[in-house]
């Protein structure tokens, strides 16, 4: 038996408001396999983006436990958890948060700098990653250059370019329009699987949904 990717115990977050606390994460407990693709639903305010960030590692207020290829992340330090970002993550947004400044090949390769990858062999990854997107002809374009579709193609391919075990993707087609909406997640999907990697994906919409190999929702601050 393959250990888990991803083992999410009694995770909980509240924002205190004033005087008012906000319960919006009320213990949920996750665990996803390696290689599984799995929908997070759940409607607008339920608290999908909160747990991917907690998720991600990339903020600190939570209780509970998360372990990310069976270490436990929740209470690691700064630089266990930016280690631990670097080696099993991977991140797609709603909003695809490319570098302004450098084309779309650039924006892949700046990710696999940080690991041991020569320029070379980055360039080569990035060129195939977005080809296999159909951006083999936008290469040198900068994301001011891009269509909405095409930038969030980009983003799919930087996320993927360190062959991360854990993909998280926070709505990652939401501001499309619908059919580029499909076709940019089939694409995202194809390539996850390919890639054999696992991934948590938050959307609000049922079809995309029905498209991963399980579905989980948020509900009241739990998973149901
Ligand atoms: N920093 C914060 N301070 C106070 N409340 C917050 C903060 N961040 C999020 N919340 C509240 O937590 C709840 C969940 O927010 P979250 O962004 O996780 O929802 P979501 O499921 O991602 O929604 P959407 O589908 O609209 O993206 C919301 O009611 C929001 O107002
Ligand atoms: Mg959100």
């Amino acid at each position: 038996m393959n250990s888990p990717i991803l083992e999410v115990t009694g995770l909980t977050r509240s924002f205190q408001q004033g005087d008012v606390t906000i319960e919006v994460l009320r213990g949920v407990d996750l665990t996803v396999g390696q290689g599984e693709i799995v929908a997070l639903l759940g409607p607008s305010g339920s608290g999908k983006s909160t747990m991917l960030q907690a998720v991600g590692l990339l903020e600190g207020g939570f209780q509970g436990s998360i372990r990310i290829a069976g270490q436990e992340a929740s209470r690691a330090d700064a630089h266990a958890r930016t280690v631990l970002r670097r080696d099993y993550l991977g991140f797609v947004y709603q909003f695809h948060h490319l570098l302004p400044d450098f084309n779309a090949t650039e924006n892949v390769v700046l990710p696999q700098l940080i690991r041991d990858r020569t320029r070379a062999e980055a360039d080569e990854r990035a060129t195939a990653l977005l080809t296999a997107l159909g951006l083999g002809h936008r290469l040198t374009h900068r994301p001011s250059q891009l269509s909405g579709g095409e930038q969030q193609r980009v983003a799919v391919a930087r996320a993927l370019a360190n062959k991360p075990a854990l993909v998280l993707a926070d709505e990652p087609t939401g501001n499309l329009d619908e059919s580029t909406a499909d076709v940019v997640l089939a694409e995202f999907l194809r390539l996850v699987r390919g890639e054999g990697s696992a991934a948590l994906i938050a959307t609000h919409n049922e079809r995309m949904a029905s498209k991963m190999d399980r579905v989980v929702r948020l509900a009241e601050g739990r998973l149901v």
